[in-house]
């Protein structure tokens, strides 16, 4: 480990001030955790690597660790895995890495969760967009109540990802609870009511918003995931919440994480939907998610 850390100490030393603009805030500690993890992963069975020189002298895999980093690719895509709530899940570039941020909305999932009471059926949960299911699959593990949840993507890709992680934290999650998974646009065609619903849908805009992305997140992670164009974002996020109408009972609860520029513009919409709500804030003070009730019990339809 002494010659790990000393690569990367000289790795850093090369072009501190580079590197820190591809990976804001990191540090040499946590550059060498990475590495110790690549390696790990990529030579975790010798046996079955005997014949590849690049596990047995490890220089091949810390050349390729270093040349991704040069490349700024984000290291949750180098090292295969991320962590989010506790949780440690599987990540390809195929999906959104999850962010810290992201927490607070399962937090706050887990807060009306504990506040529903119903005996005849199991809560039934939506998470639309689910990516690497991060969202649903902290759910479902961290609450004290058995869930039937569901989870949404457009991406097949997104969903294979998604199913692997489900079934590395089956063991954690309540046996009494589901996970299904459907891909599909939003909600559509998927049956039945829901108590709570929550997203973390795209929600840049693609044009307008851009200049406020890092360039690496442009480069790397998945557009699906990230933007919606510019004409078409009133129309794609009215579509979300009549869905999301139509989908809750009465009393149901969606929250949803936007983008500070545009909640206060989707709460009025929300509004004249017919739910009530509010927008909420983060750790740093920022317009963050919303938070929507459906008090009436009523379909409504989009015209
Ligand atoms: C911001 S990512 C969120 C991923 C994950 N839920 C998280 O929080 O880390 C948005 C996700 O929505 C999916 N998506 C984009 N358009 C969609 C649509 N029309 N219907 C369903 N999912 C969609 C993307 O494939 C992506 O996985």
């Amino acid at each position: 480990m002494e010659i790990l850390s000393k690569q990367v100490h000289k790795f850093f030393g090369q072009d501190e001030r580079r590197i820190k603009e591809h990976y804001p805030g990191i540090t040499e500690k946590r550059l060498i955790e990475e590495l110790e993890s690549f390696l790990v992963a990529k030579c975790r069975d010798i046996f079955v690597y005997k014949d590849d020189t690049r596990c047995i002298e490890g220089s091949g895999y810390i050349q390729e660790f270093f040349s991704k980093l040069n490349d700024g690719v984000p290291l949750a895509y180098i090292t295969g895995k991320s962590h989010f709530y506790n949780l440690e899940f599987v990540i390809t570039p195929d999906v959104l890495i999850p962010r810290f941020e992201t927490e607070i909305l399962v937090e706050q999932a887990l807060k009306e969760l504990q506040k529903i009471i119903i005996t005849d059926t199991k809560i039934r949960v939506a998470d639309i967009g689910t990516g690497s299911g991060a969202i649903a699959l902290s759910i479902l593990q961290a609450s004290a109540k058995s869930l039937s949840v569901v989870a949404t993507d457009i991406s097949e890709k997104a969903l294979k990802v998604a199913k692997k992680n489900y079934f590395m934290l089956e063991f954690s999650i309540d046996p009494k609870s589901t996970f299904e998974i459907v891909q599909t646009d939003k909600l559509r065609n998927v049956e039945g009511k829901f108590h709570l619903i929550v997203s973390n849908p795209p929600y840049i805009r693609a044009i307008e918003d851009r200049p406020f992305v890092h360039k690496n997140v442009i480069k790397f992670e998945p557009a699906v995931a990230l933007f919606i164009e510019d004409a078409k974002y009133d129309d794609w996020f009215r579509e979300l919440l009549f869905q999301v109408y139509n989908s809750l009972y009465a009393e149901g609860i969606f929250i949803m994480e936007g983008h500070e520029f545009h909640l206060d513009d989707l709460l009025e919409l929300a509004n004249e939907i017919g739910f009530t709500g509010s927008v909420l804030k983060d750790l740093t003070n920022r317009k963050r998610f919303l938070r929507l009730v459906k008090t009436k019990n009523e379909e409504v339809v989009d015209g």
